[in-house]
């Protein structure tokens, strides 16, 4: 009798083994993957008889429904058939042999599947090699300046609502209570008026601007974008297919574009308030200009307004969008904030105004696409702003931020004194504003090559050039967002001498 044939005996030492090389885990699981694997494995083949579930039960001191509930089991997932009389069978219906371990694969088939052109592009490029969790790093966060405790129980408060709402999706658009918080105080701090319903909330910039791509532009269009350009945005509009016509930025932001151009872009992207990586701060009368000209070439602007909270000196200008509605209802620019800067990177809650005959679909499409968003968070962040909480937070960092920058400014002239100086080749280029500053270098810098050297003293700054996407221009890029005032002079001290070798 087959019973005891040399095969079954062979296979019950197999499963033993692989019985034992996986303690703790229950048996019938085992089995059945050690079953599973033999036949994919091709070590039990098609047709081959099983034995009986008392005789394996008995050979492994396994109980018998065990070894019959791994037959019926591996029978449903078709890799046993049962036979006409009595009996289990490999099944013959499986694929020949599928290679049994990792060397034995074709040389083919172990290759991680090849990236598109586009997932080459962004695998390859050299923000990579410079992007850290150190300082000076553009994207940190101080979480010592963070009011965790109130945020905590403010969080808590939503939590213990009952509202059964909370736990489902929620409204096209974003939290109803959020949109309000954040008109009013747009409408306040930014001079912009739109409704609640205006207010689209998304998980960040770089979603804001896909949702833009996918609504307002077909693959293609083109859009003006400033050089250099923030990466993300940059990244993301040319993933989607938008054609980037870069427009070199000078002291006061983006320039108009040459007015004999044939180009008709549908976008420009920009930052006028504190250019990204630039820092050059956008003068009333170019706003006007650009707005001029958004309405004479039926232009939308996508005004980034990231930072716009941490200004040190004067009054602030006025948003573009908040021009474009005293002037012509608001229908020519498209207004992005994000709250990574102000609340923290984490929080995953930016948002965009959009014209009112786009509010609609713009809700509509952002839910469709990417669902609601945490909307926990969304109604934490909206008693935060409502109960003013995060007024006092905002003026707080605005203080903390303004005296880190000053401090930089001051440790950089500490160390590098011959080298900041109007004709000296480190500029201080921007306004005094945001979170980060840049030092521009003459072009014939391998701004990279010094970014590296700092690098090599624990300290990151991002080389300007990785942030073209035109001509190159060079600098070194450095958020002080995350790093106490007390340790900004020793920071710079690591880093001078590697400065000093290099332009000296
Ligand atoms: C120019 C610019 N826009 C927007 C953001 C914020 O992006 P997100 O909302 O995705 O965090 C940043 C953050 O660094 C930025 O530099």
């Amino acid at each position: 009798m087959a019973e005891a044939s040399s095969a079954h005996t062979a296979l019950a030492t197999w499963l033993s083994a692989r019985l034992r090389a996986q303690p703790g885990q229950p048996l019938g699981t085992a089995l059945a993957q050690a079953l599973r694997d033999g036949v994919l494995q091709g070590a039990l083949a098609g047709g081959q008889r099983l034995p009986s579930t008392r005789w394996l039960g008995e050979r492994l001191g396994v109980a018998r429904n065990t070894i019959v509930a791994v037959y019926a089991q591996l029978t449903d997932e078709g890799v046993l058939v049962a036979g006409l009389g009595s009996g289990t069978f490999v099944s013959q219906a499986l694929p020949a042999r599928v290679p049994a371990s990792p060397t034995e694969v074709a040389p083919h088939a172990t290759q991680a599947p090849l990236l598109s052109a586009r997932g080459q592009r962004y695998q390859n490029h050299p923000i990579h090699r410079f992007w850290s969790k150190e300082p000076f790093c553009p994207g940190g966060f101080d979480a010592s300046l963070f009011p965790q405790a109130l945020w905590n129980r403010l969080l808590a408060q939503s939590l213990r609502q009952t509202d059964a709402g909370l736990l489902g999706a929620g409204e096209p658009g974003g939290a109803p209570a959020l949109r309000i918080a954040i008109a009013e105080h747009i409408r306040t701090s930014r001079g912009v008026r739109c409704e609640p319903r205006q207010i689209i909330i998304t998980d960040g910039t770089a979603q804001s601007l896909e949702l833009i791509a996918r609504l307002l532009c077909d693959p293609g269009d083109r859009v003006w974008v400033e050089n250099p350009c923030y990466w993300g945005a940059s990244q993301t509009l040319s993933d989607l297919g938008l054609q980037l016509e870069p427009l070199d930025v000078d002291d006061d932001g983006l320039p108009l574009p040459p007015s004999r151009t044939a180009l008709r872009p549908r976008l420009a992207y920009l930052t006028p308030s504190h250019q990204f990586p630039t820092g050059a701060v956008m003068p009333l009368a170019r706003r006007l200009q650009w707005l001029a000209h958004a309405r004479e070439h039926g232009l939308l602007l996508v005004e980034d307004d990231y930072d716009s909270e941490y200004r040190y000196t004067g009054k602030p200008f006025p948003s573009l969008l908040g021009l474009d509605n005293e002037v012509d209802g608001g229908e020519h620019v498209l207004y992005l904030g994000s709250f990574s800067k102000t609340m923290y990177p984490g929080i995953r809650v930016g948002f965009m105004v959009v014209p009112p005959t786009l509010a609609e679909v713009f809700g509509q499409a952002s839910a469709d696409f990417y669902r609601d968003g945490d909307q926990l968070v969304q109604q934490g962040l909206a008693r935060f702003m409502a109960e003013g909480h995060y007024a006092t937070h905002v003026r707080a960092l605005r203080r903390e931020f303004g005296a880190r920058r000053q401090a930089l400014v001051a440790a950089l002239h500490q160390h590098l004194p011959q080298l900041i100086t109007p004709e000296g080749p480190l500029r201080l280029l921007g306004g005094e504003r945001g979170v980060h500053l840049t030092l521009g270098l003459p072009d014939a810098v391998d701004d990279q090559a010094l970014a590296l050297a700092c690098r090599a003293q624990g300290v990151t700054v991002v080389p300007l050039s990785v942030y073209c996407v035109g001509n190159i221009h060079c600098g070194l890029v450095m958020s002080f967002a995350a790093s106490p005032i007390d340790q900004l002079e020793a920071l710079v001290a690591r880093m001078a001498p590697a400065l000093r070798q290099c332009l000296s």
